[in-house]
């Protein structure tokens, strides 16, 4: 049976829906069984109805946090994945799913990261600097914005005449391949966190390579 896997998300959910197309096509053994929003309006959510899963959006209010918190640990799922969720996860929670709670960042941590630092603002911020490589990250989740153990990080240059949304849209191809990947070998049980690092058992070439190292 397969291990299952709850989303989080603010926005149209691209990532989500790399996750859930992995899934059906195959390359992911992983069952989808939450998608959960702070946002009624997000994509995301539609998404996941469209695929036939359970979506559920949480209203703003005092008690924000723990709904989320019941709404996770009651649906029990093997590994949450932050997909564009825009939100601080309450200790509580990230203890609850420590180790097995991920999230993407379109930027090479720790650079570019943080609060502030989500969507168009990263690659914005990205060109100002001027550097000439960027990326993805995805990485576990701790009690601070973008700051967990690594998991993968995939590179991605920065060419000259980019704006922010022709880099944001290479750098989305590039997590719509590293999200579903990362998931698959949490998935095969191939990931273990020792402190801050992350040992990925049995490494192939590509895998190394998706990894950008
Ligand atoms: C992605 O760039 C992701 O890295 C960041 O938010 C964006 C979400 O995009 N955390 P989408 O909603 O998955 O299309």
């Amino acid at each position: 049976m397969s291990q299952t896997l709850a989303v989080l998300a603010s926005g149209g959910g691209s990532n989500l829906q790399a996750i859930l197309d992995a899934i059906a096509g195959g390359h992911l053994d992983l069952e989808c069984i939450l998608v959960a929003s702070n946002k009624q309006e997000a994509g995301a959510l539609q998404r996941a109805r469209d695929a036939g899963v359970r979506a559920e959006h949480i209203p703003k209010g005092p008690e924000y946090d723990q709904r989320l918190h019941g709404l996770l640990t009651g649906a029990d799922p093997d590994l949450v994945a932050l997909a564009g969720y825009l939100k601080l996860i309450a200790p509580e929670t990230v203890q609850a799913f420590r180790g097995r709670m991920l999230n993407i960042h379109p930027a090479l941590l720790p650079s570019f990261g943080g609060k502030g630092m989500y969507g168009i603002h990263v690659h914005e911020a990205v060109l100002e600097y001027g550097v000439r490589v960027t990326g993805v990250t995805v990485h576990l989740v701790d009690e601070k914005y973008d700051r967990g153990p690594i998991v993968a990080q995939v590179p991605v240059p920065v060419l000259q005449g980019d704006t922010p949304e022709k880099l944001q849209a290479r750098v989305l191809e590039q997590e719509h391949r590293i999200y579903p990947a990362v998931l698959q070998w949490f998935a095969e049980g191939k990931i273990q966190v020792a402190g801050r690092h992350v040992i990925i058992e049995e490494e192939d070439p590509e895998g190394a390579e998706r990894r950008g190292s």
